[in-house]
């Protein structure tokens, strides 16, 4: 599995999977939650209400990823994942790495080959940009060289062939760099 860190707008990027750095109630807000809506037009908000009234009706809990079409992006599927909130007193770097290793999870479930990750909870989530890098890479790097996640249940190698971290700005481009 490649990995790797570009500069652009993850709701722009034809990959199989686009993660979503969500809130629990599913139901949408700012950042690049707000641009991934924005982009994939209605079907997705109904979709995630959807999910609300059906498996979720106390929202997503922090650390977990649940999938939907991606409805007008070029992605085929979006994963949405509920990130830590610092400033919530959310703080704990292994509920940070579940959101990158669930969302990999649901990918590899879908038959997703490609996945791209924004820096989940590195903004209004207030985590430190260079802790989330550290936590985010090293979570995609121990899945790939894991043994037992790195396997479908009948033994055969997971699918995803790429996964890249998708920044917004030149400083978190560096960090994802530095760290990777
Ligand atoms: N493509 C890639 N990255 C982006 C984009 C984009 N189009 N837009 C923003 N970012 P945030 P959080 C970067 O605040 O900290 C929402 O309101 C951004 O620069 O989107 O997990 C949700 O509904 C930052 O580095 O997510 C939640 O309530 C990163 O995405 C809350 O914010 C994450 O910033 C989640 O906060």
């Amino acid at each position: 599995m490649r990995i790797d860190a570009s500069l652009g707008d993850i709701t722009e990027l034809a990959v199989d999977v686009v993660v979503n750095a969500a809130n629990s109630s599913l139901l949408g807000g700012g950042g690049v939650d707000g641009a991934i809506h924005a982009a994939a037009g209605p079907g997705l908000l109904e979709a995630c209400r959807e999910l609300r009234a059906t498996r979720y009706p106390d929202g997503l809990p922090v650390g977990h990823a649940v999938a939907t079409d991606a409805f007008d992006l070029p992605a085929r599927w979006v994963v949405h994942t509920v990130g830590p909130n610092w400033r919530a007193g959310e703080r704990d770097p292994a509920m940070l790495a579940s959101c990158f290793l669930s969302s990999l999870e649901v990918a590899v479930d879908l038959g997703a080959r490609t996945i791209a990750f924004p820096a989940v909870s590195a903004g209004a989530y207030g985590w430190d940009l260079d802790e989330v890098a550290r936590i985010a890479t090293a979570a995609v790097r121990t899945w790939k060289v894991g043994t037992a996640q790195d396997r479908r249940p009948d033994g055969t190698p997971n699918g995803i062939s790429h996964a890249q971290f998708v920044l917004h700005d030149e400083r978190a481009l560096r960090a994802f760099q530095e760290a990777l």
